[in-house]
This record gives structure tokens, sequence and C-alpha cells, in this order.
């Protein structure tokens, strides 16, 4: 039999993108959401096939993250959580993206998206109802006192309107009546001038477009703003290079930036309710504004979390307490978290309600380390391969960062990504946000993404893994008024061990990295341009704290640091499908080769491990050995049951669904003609479509250890 021919690679990334996202619908991995009502943007639902890959994703993860280790606990934390707690972590005034809107086609892009383009710009001042500027032009009664070259302009407009009514289809005689309508629908204006300065619009022409395009969206625009027939004033022109201020779908120039909060508001629980006697809700206005008043109210704003790592830091002290647990460990969360993304794009990369899976790996800060060890271990002294098995009391941030860069990578690789789909990108300096030490993305190599000038694919976020300090538990710590400090015994037994001289230098050291973060609103303030009294207090009151803070750390107190590895689900699952997607050739029926499309899903992956066929439906036999077969397996891994159609087409949606082992059962399996095979089936392997005899006692060990 032929193996496979060729896969996803070679394929163009767009096209490869078109059926993948149609193989999703088609076999039941992704949906739109509210498909029926004609979708909402930014928002999928997971079909059969879907769930389970989901499904599978966190099982793996959470099984690798917390089972499979000593210092890792997890977390199910509410969606919806105290609203100070998006004040402390930054998201209520900082969350947002800069939102740039195109005026003719109302749609939002993120400022930081828009593509560079190059090209002539026509800039429109404003528009006129051509009827009320043909009114305008006949009415010029002083003509023959103007100057040639004025006379020309306005004879040439007067015909530029005329063209412009005569085109309109509407006739001559109604060209009044045009006006009149206007003066019944703005009475407010005056028709004739109506248009000058109701907006200026510009639109870029790139080469290759013809110059009319910049007319046809000026006037769209103009109509938009209740024009009949808008007539155009001169455009004043200009060249522009690489400017992101424009429409890339059309050209027409974009809104101002501005700040857009991600987060999704909601509202809890019915607050403040006056006597509901009151109110008879028989009046729309009255029940309108009970609603507004007493279920809209600011005092009970809630939000959606934008993430689901702010609960691990919030319940930080009742996790400490009731595990066990030492720093080094951590607490991770698989959940949904909700963005109120301004572009969800590229199929379900970018949606609007997705699934985190996150990690809160608590550390000592490196003070406590080097007092406690005599030394920091730097990411260098890694070994090649960490585990859990040599994770080192001496490791400072940089190294337990590297060891979490390590892990994640080898855990993408233990589903199925090979290490040269995946990118591991250093954030630089200034990409860095204010608190991060450092940050690492890693990314997979979508069909979508941009190419370098090599023409490779550079890669699309899957997981960000990041430094965080001891931010955080700090802001937690700050806004809640409750300590986020632990006692660390090796580090009060350690300290008065310490030369003098090392006590003072660690000491300081921790000092001045407390101060570093409580300075921070004083410095807030003195960027809001506060009093330089109330900034002083401020600033005299952070060195106090430090102060303190540096005390209580010589005794064994400290606020942990934080290593985040923040992953989401669904680029995951994304990844997972566009890596498994391939087309290759197989034989049908009659040995002939035909294409096949084929997911090729690590097994420990994928949806379905195993698909059992009797071979014929109507012999009950094979239909009793087959369910037999099934009911043997089901309690261990997913089977999926078959018995419709030929064996070669079941083969074949069984390719497609990314099912990688099937079973038949054939005549030979009841040993009607080959005594030597009863009990005995067929196992064909999806990727090499090779078939081997197995006994069906074996079947269950053999097909855990290739599914495990
Ligand atoms: N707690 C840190 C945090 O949330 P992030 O980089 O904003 O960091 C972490 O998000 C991960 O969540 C991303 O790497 C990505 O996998 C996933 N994610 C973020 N926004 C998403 C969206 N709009 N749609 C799908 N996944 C998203």
């Amino acid at each position: 039999m032929a193996g496979p021919k060729s896969s996803s690679e070679g394929i163009r990334g767009n096209d490869v993108m078109d059926k993948i996202v149609s193989l999703c619908k088609r076999r039941g991995f992704i949906y739109q959401s509210s498909e029926i009502y004609g979708g909402i943007n930014g928002f999928w639902d997971y079909g059969p096939l879907g769930a389970e890959l989901k499904r599978n994703i966190k099982e793996l993860w959470w099984n690798d993250m917390i089972r499979q280790r000593d210092d890792v606990v997890g977390l199910e934390a509410t969606i919806i959580m105290h609203p100070q707690i998006w004040k402390a972590s930054g998201h209520v005034d900082t969350f947002m993206d800069m939102m740039v809107e195109c005026p003719l086609t109302n749609r939002r892009f993120r400022a930081d998206q828009v593509e560079p383009q190059s090209g002539t710009v026509y800039h429109f001042k404003g528009a006129v109802e051509a009827a009320a500027a043909l009114k305008n032009l006949r009415e010029i009664s002083n003509k023959d006192r103007l100057d040639a070259r004025t006379r020309d302009r306005l004879d040439s407009d007067e015909a530029e309107v005329l063209k412009l009514l005569q085109s309109s289809g509407i006739p001559p005689n109604k060209w009044d009546d045009v006006l009149q309508d206007l003066t019944r629908t703005f009475p407010e204006t005056d028709c004739r001038s109506r248009g000058v300065g109701i907006g200026e619009i510009s639109v870029l022409v790139r080469a290759g477009e013809h110059a009319s395009t910049a007319w046809k969206r000026a006037t769209e625009f103009y109509r938009k703003q209740g024009l009949h027939i808008p007539f155009l004033e001169q455009p004043i022109i200009e060249q522009v290079k690489d400017s992101t201020a424009f429409n890339p779908e059309n050209g027409v120039k974009l809104s101002a930036p501005r700040p857009f909060n991600l987060m999704f508001k909601t509202y809890v629980g019915p607050v403040d309710v006056p006597p509901l006697h009151r109110y008879t809700f028989e009046d729309p206005q009255q029940s309108e504004e009970w609603f507004e008043r007493f279920n809209e109210s600011q005092k009970n704003v809630a939000y959606l979390r934008p993430e689901t790592a702010q609960a691990i830091f919030a319940q930080f002290k009742n996790v400490l307490e009731t595990s066990r647990q030492k720093v080094p460990f951590g607490i991770a969360q698989v959940g949904k978290a909700f963005r109120n993304e301004v572009t969800p794009r590229n199929y379900t990369f970018r949606s609007r309600e997705f699934e985190q899976m996150e990690l809160e790996y608590f550390i000592k800060p490196d003070e406590a380390i080097e007092a406690i060890s005599g030394r920091v271990a730097g990411s260098s002294e890694l070994d090649p391969q960490p585990s859990t098995l040599n994770l080192q009391p001496t490791w400072g941030w940089e190294a337990w960062h590297k060891y979490w860069v390590e892990e994640r990578i080898r855990f993408y690789e233990s589903v199925g990504l090979p290490r040269t789909t995946l990118v591991e990108y250093w954030q630089k300096p200034a990409e860095l946000a204010h608190y991060a030490k450092a940050c690492v993305d890693i990314l997979y190599k979508f069909p979508f993404s941009k190419r370098d000038e090599k023409g490779e694919l550079m890669g699309e976020e899957l997981e960000g893994i990041a430094a965080r300090g001891d931010f955080d538990l700090s802001q937690h710590q700050r806004f809640s008024g409750k300590p986020m400090i632990v006692f660390d015994e090796e580090l009060k037994a350690a300290w008065p061990k310490l030369d003098p001289a090392k006590q003072t230098e660690l000491k300081e050291r921790y000092y001045q990295s407390r101060f570093k973060y409580l300075k921070k609103e004083g410095e807030a303030l003195e960027r809001a341009d506060a009093e330089p009294l109330v900034r002083e207090i401020k600033l005299a009151q952070a060195e106090k704290l430090a102060r303190a803070d540096a005390e209580a750390f010589t005794k064994g107190y400290y606020v942990p640091h934080v290593i985040e590895p923040s992953a989401g689900v669904d680029r995951l699952a994304l990844a997972l499908i566009c890596n498994a997607y391939a087309e290759d050739q197989a034989p049908d029926e009659k040995g002939k080769m035909e294409s096949r499309v084929v997911m090729r899903f690590h097994p420990r992956i994928a949806p379905i491990k195993v698909a059992v066929f009797p071979l014929l439906k109507n012999r009950p036999e094979l239909v009793k050995k087959a369910r037999e077969v099934r009911d043997l397996l089901r309690p261990h891994m997913n089977v999926f049951y078959d018995d419709a159609g030929a064996i070669g087409r079941r083969y074949r949606r069984q390719d497609e669904a990314g099912t990688p082992f099937g079973v038949t059962i054939d005549f030979d399996t009841l040993g009607e003609k080959r005594p030597e095979l009863q009990d005995t089936v067929t196992l064909r392997d999806r990727d090499t479509m090779k078939q081997e005899r197995v006994k069906i006692g074996d079947l269950l060990p053999l097909l855990r250890e290739k599914t495990r």
C-alpha cells in the first residue's frame, strides 16, 4: 500500500486555511457560534470532535503540570470576581487597545494591526447636494465680470453637476423636489449649503488602482451622511509612504486612535432595590428606568475575567495554608477568559471568549536564594533537559524562567508539535511590561503567520512565559490590605550564619527591589502632576514600607516572586489542527489511487483513538463481535463504532477525523475459513495505512501503549 506522499507543507497559507476551516465545519470540529442567527463575531463552538480535542488538551496539560508533579496544585475559581481584583491587577486602567474606525464602513481595527500602505491620498474637504450646487451655480449673476479661469471652473463644475444629476435617473423636473425633500428631512439646515463641512474624508489610492476609486468612496461616504447626490469639492492631493492611517480594505482614512478597554462589563445582583410595589412595570419607560437605575448602577459593576491568573493571586494565601506547599511551588488553573477584542481574526486564533491554561509558579527572591545557598545559579547552569527530578535549590529567577520555557516546549512536542514548527521568541526590553523581568513567547508557525524576508513563517503566540517579579502579589497586598508575605524557615535559619557584610548587602538589595515597586505609586502621581507635597509624602511612605520589608526579610519574610507560563487552549487546538492537516494519496476500494485528506494528530491528542468496524453490517455474527470489541475498548479510550457504508469510505471518514487506529472485524475473526485466525482482527494504521492481524486479547494493551 502507498504511504503518505505529501502534507500541508507546501500548500499556500490562505488556501490551506480555507481547507482547514471547511474541514472543521464538515467534520464537526468547530462551528460558528449562533450560526442559525448569522453568527456572532469572535465566538466559536466546538462540535463533537473539537470538544474531544479540547478535553484531551486540557487533561494532558493538567496531568503534566499538576498530577505528575509534587510542587503544583490546582484551582478552579469563579469567572466573575470582586471588581477590585481588576483594579489591583491594572486591567481597569490599562487593559486597553488603541482602536481606530473606518468612517465609511464603521469597521474597527486595532491601531497596531493596520498594515502600512503607500500611494496617492485625495483629501475631500466636503460635499454639497448636487441639486443645490446647480441652483447656486445658475444663480451666479455676475459671471461676466469674473476672470476667465474662475468662469471656466464654474462652467466645468456646472457640467459636472449636470452629469451627476443626469446619471442619477431623477428627471430634471424633479431636481427641485430633491431640494425640497432635503429641506423637509433636515429643516434646521439650509439645503443649499448642506454638505459643505459635513465632514472631511481622505482616501488613499494605491499604485495600480484608478483615481476614480477615491471619488467613489467619498461619494459613498457623503451619501451615508444623508446627501442624495453628493457633489464633491475638488480634493487636495498628496503622496504618502508606509502610512498606517488608512483602512487596508478600502483606503479610507481611519479615525484618530482611541483607547478601548477589553474587559466585558456586567452587573451583579439587584442592589438598592426600591420597594417593588411602587413600580407597575406596565409603563415601558418606567420599567426601563428601574432596570437602568437598579441593575446597571456603577455599584454592582463586575467584569468577566480577562485572564484566569488573577484568581490564583487572590487565593494565594488560602492555597498556601491548605495545601502544605512551600515556596517554590505553583498553582495552576484552566478556565474561560473573555476579552472584547477589537478585531477577532484568524479563525479561532483571536476570539472574544476562549480558554486559558495558566500556572503561577512562586519562587524565592534571588536575595533569599543567596542567603540560603550562598549563590544564585543562572540559566546557563540548567541541565540541557531539566526535569522535576533535578530542580535545584540554587536556581534564581532566570534559571526558573528558562526551566519553564523548556518544560513548555517539551509539552508541545509531547502532543505532536515538532520543535521545528515552534519559535522561542524572547521579548526585547522595550516590549516588556513595566513589572516583567523577562518574557518568552512560544510561537507556532500557523499557515496565516507572516513571513520574514527569507520567506520563513514567523509564527504567532501560543503561550507567554513571563517572569513577573513580586508585582502581582504586592499589588493585591496593597489593594486588599491583606499580607501576601510568606515565612521561610530556611531563610530565617540561614540569616544569622551570614557574615555581617553579606547581610548588609542582601538586605540593601532587597530594600532596593521593594522600594522600586513601592515608589511606583508616587511616580504615577508625579506623572499625573499631583501636588509636590503629596508626592513627597507618598515617596517617604514607600521608603518606610520598603525599609520595613527589608527588616522582615532578615527574619525570613518576603513576598514571593512568580514565573507565569500562560497558554491558550483554543490556540493550541488550532495549532494541532493546522499541524495535523495533510493531503496524500490512498487506494480506493479497487486499489486505484485517489487523494485523501488526513488529520495526522498525535494519538495522545486525537479526538477518537480507535474506530471499530464490522466488515458488513448485515451479518449479525460480525456485528456482534464488533460490538464486543467496542465494549472491550470503550472503558479505556474514546472508541467510535461505524457500520455504515463501504469499508474504504469508513476508513476515509476516520482519516478526516484524525483517528489513528481502525479495527475491522471480518470473516477471519469468526474463524470461518482459516481457524487459526479466529478471534483476530485487522488493525489499520492511519498514517502508513498498513494493516496487521492482532489477537483480540492483545488489542487493549497494544492500543493503550500506542495512545499513551
Ligand atoms: N495572564 C497572562 C495572560 O493572560 P496573555 O498573553 O494575554 O497573558 C495568554 O494570554 C495566552 O492566552 C495567549 O498566549 C493565548 O494563547 C491566549 N489568548 C490570549 N488572548 C486570546 C484570544 N483573544 N483568543 C484566544 N486565545 C487568547
